[in-house]
């Protein structure tokens, strides 16, 4: 068993839990002691804790995600997804992700970076980052293979980086300093992101892109639209509204 452990209840709620030898709280679980519990215990087992019994996972990308502390709203696995694969961001690559916020999309770019890859995020406000470095940290010790992490406590457009970057991804507020500042971090043919959740940010980071010399590739948004098996039999969309996340733009230097 590693040092962080996946508790799954039947209602597909995840807890993430560290491994410690002291009696603690853990939201929705109650107090206990997780290594006295768990340490004997191994992937595939159910163990009963207070009233709630609970399998035991292994620590995947899905289920970090689904039982990581949170606080700034996340990127979800369908535009980290989407990101990752229009940015081409693969095994070895340097990506400039800000704000790190509660780190959602980092999880998923740690992941697809391994070892030689290296994580360069930016976030100015620490109760934030505070979320988002446990949730990498928590990441670090489950995935096989983990990156490079640098991270800066201030506004991304202030970082200074030796070399140049693959891709950056922007998820702000105010995306226009951002997006003229880190342009020059790119390499040729690198590629920069925005995640823009309203059509008057999508607008700004055109214009932005443009004038800083970066070529647009996309501009849209993903619709996700989930099915289930009915009680009748057959198979059609889940009731319940087809949501908005946000517009996302890729743009690349040429
Ligand atoms: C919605 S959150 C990011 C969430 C993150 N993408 C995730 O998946 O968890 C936006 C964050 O951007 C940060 N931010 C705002 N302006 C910034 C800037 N110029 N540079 C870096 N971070 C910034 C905010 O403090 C906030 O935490």
């Amino acid at each position: 068993m590693g040092e962080y452990v996946i508790l799954s209840e039947t209602s597909g709620k995840i807890h993430v839990i560290e491994v410690v030898n002291e009696s603690k709280k853990y939201k929705g679980l109650g107090v206990f002691n997780s290594k006295k519990i768990l340490s004997s215990l191994s992937i595939g087992d159910e163990v009963l804790i207070g009233q709630k019994y609970l399998k035991i996972l292994p620590p995947k990308l899905p289920e970090l995600v689904k039982g990581m502390t949170r606080r700034a709203q996340t990127i979800s696995s369908k535009d980290a997804g989407f990101l990752i694969s229009k940015l081409g961001v693969g095994p070895g690559d340097t990506v400039i992700e800000a704000g790190l916020g509660s780190g959602g999309l980092s999880l998923h770019l740690a992941r697809v970076l391994g070892d030689k890859g290296h994580l360069i995020t930016a976030e100015p406000r620490i109760e934030h980052s505070d979320v988002g470095l446990l949730n990498l940290e928590r990441a670090s010790k489950c995935f096989p293979e983990f990156p490079k992490h640098t991270h800066f406590d201030s506004l991304v457009e202030t970082i200074e980086l030796d070399g140049k970057s693959d891709a950056v991804i922007l998820d702000m507020p105010e995306h226009k300093a951002a997006i003229l500042s880190c342009s020059s971090h790119l390499c040729i043919g690198g590629r920069l992101a925005c995640y823009a959740p309203t059509t008057a940010q999508l607008e700004i980071c055109w214009k932005a892109c443009e004038k800083a010399g970066l070529e647009i590739e996309w501009a849209g948004e993903l619709i996700d639209r989930e099915w289930g098996v009915t009680s009748k039999g057959g198979m059609r969309p889940v009731n319940g509204p087809i949501g908005h996340t946000a517009f996302l733009l890729i743009a690349q230097k040429r």
